[in-house]
């Protein structure tokens, strides 16, 4: 641990948080084998390593396939993600994504090469369901690396990206519950804690016809609006590595506000001689430690990708020691792929608010599979 010692790090939360803290189940293990492996053949064939979200769109499947097919580390991982972008099941990412507060979808992106060290970005772009390939678009034909709002959206129209409408039915839906239930106007009487909030809830929601299967998912948007995003890092079997990391940000969130998933260095880093770095969850939190950056830094100088992923997120909790109670408000996770395909990922919480099961990473090394996380903190029942 870096800065605070175990012990003060579970003393702290334990008297903030008001949680089980089990730094140690699976933290404090490294080399353990969940959620954080070497291949044994020494990195000899392709690894890809996603968020959760990466297995259930098919952007590992597609990742590996085009790895496997000896395509560019960069074009792979992209077309990867790209399953998750036009798929608007995933409410967190390109075509479907939630909107901000005005009911406008702006999302961000960013690519990087690792063979080549170059990268592209965009943030706050609208009407184009794939932010990677607008940002692989920026590396390939300009000088410059990050195009942001009204730009990003005009360069990608120039490019010929197809201009669509990007709020679909459900998102829409979800965007007007949100804002007849958190408008000012309406933030007098029942409180978020308070059981008549969630009768409040779902009598709005009836009204807007959000169909029932769909009620429950929608209401939890509003309590715990998502900060979804898919990172995806892939190495093939010669040691080449990319990674891209796209999202429709923090749902409802202030138009024009760029979280962490467009920059280059907290989103996502690549070092073409060390490893990959990618992140999803709260933004800011990660902004704050650079993430994507301190995870490779950390492989660098010779961490296993399992104590890189847990290092950050252990200096995510020091930037709280005035108010760990805060902690508890929100979740960030760290992914890590080296050159030899040794893989790990963390978060800060065993299992997302308000849910039972553990949070999972996506990997594909010729088997497709959803793994455990290693975490820092357990949620209370
Ligand atoms: N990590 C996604 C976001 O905060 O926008």
């Amino acid at each position: 641990m870096s800065k605070l010692s175990r012990r003060e790090f579970a003393a702290g939360l334990a008297a903030g948080v008001g949680t089980t803290v089990v730094l140690g189940a699976e933290a404090a293990r490294p080399g353990a084998a969940a959620a954080g492996r070497t291949q044994p053949n020494g990195g000899k064939r392709p690894v890809v390593l996603a968020s959760g979200n990466g297995f259930r769109t098919g952007a590992t499947q597609t990742a590996y396939e085009r790895l496997a097919a000896g395509d560019d580390t960069l074009d792979a991982v992209i077309a990867g993600v790209n399953r998750t972008e036009d798929d608007p099941t995933d409410d967190t990412v390109g075509y479907g994504g939630l909107p901000n507060e005005q009911g406008v979808v702006q999302l961000d992106a960013c690519v990087m090469h690792g063979p080549s060290n170059r990268c592209g970005a965009v943030g706050a772009l609208e009407n184009c369901k794939n932010p990677s390939l607008v940002a692989k678009a920026v590396m390939d034909h300009t000088d410059e690396i990050f195009f942001v709002g009204a730009g990003a959206t005009q360069f990608a129209k120039d490019y010929g990206f197809p201009q669509v409408d990007l709020l679909t039915d459900h998102a829409r839906r979800v965007w007007l519950l949100w804002r007849e239930t958190r408008s000012l106007k309406d933030s007098w009487g029942p409180g978020l804690d308070s059981p008549e909030f969630r009768k409040k809830l779902e009598a709005r929601a009836r009204r807007l016809r959000i169909p029932e299967a769909e009620r429950e998912r929608a209401i939890n948007r509003i309590l715990n609006p998502p900060t979804g995003t898919i990172t995806c890092l892939g190495v093939n079997a010669r040691g080449e590595i990319s990674g891209v990391t796209s999202t429709s940000g923090i749902a409802f969130k202030i138009p024009g506000r760029v979280g962490d998933s467009p920059l280059i260095g907290a989103g996502l880093f690549v070092d073409g001689e060390v490893g990959a770095g990618g992140s999803t969850g709260r933004g800011e939190e990660n902004i704050r430690v650079a993430g994507g950056h301190t995870v490779v830094e950390l492989m660098r100088q010779g961490k296993h990708p399992r104590e890189a992923v847990l290092e950050v997120l252990q200096r995510v909790v020091h930037n709280f020691r005035a108010f760990p109670d805060r902690l508890k408000l929100f979740d960030l996770s760290f992914y890590a792929l080296r050159v030899d395909g040794a893989y790990a990922a963390a978060t800060l919480w065993d299992r997302p608010a308000g849910e039972t099961q553990p949070r999972q990473f996506a990997v594909h090394d010729g088997v497709n599979r959803l793994e455990n996380m290693a975490y820092l903190m357990r949620r209370e029942s």
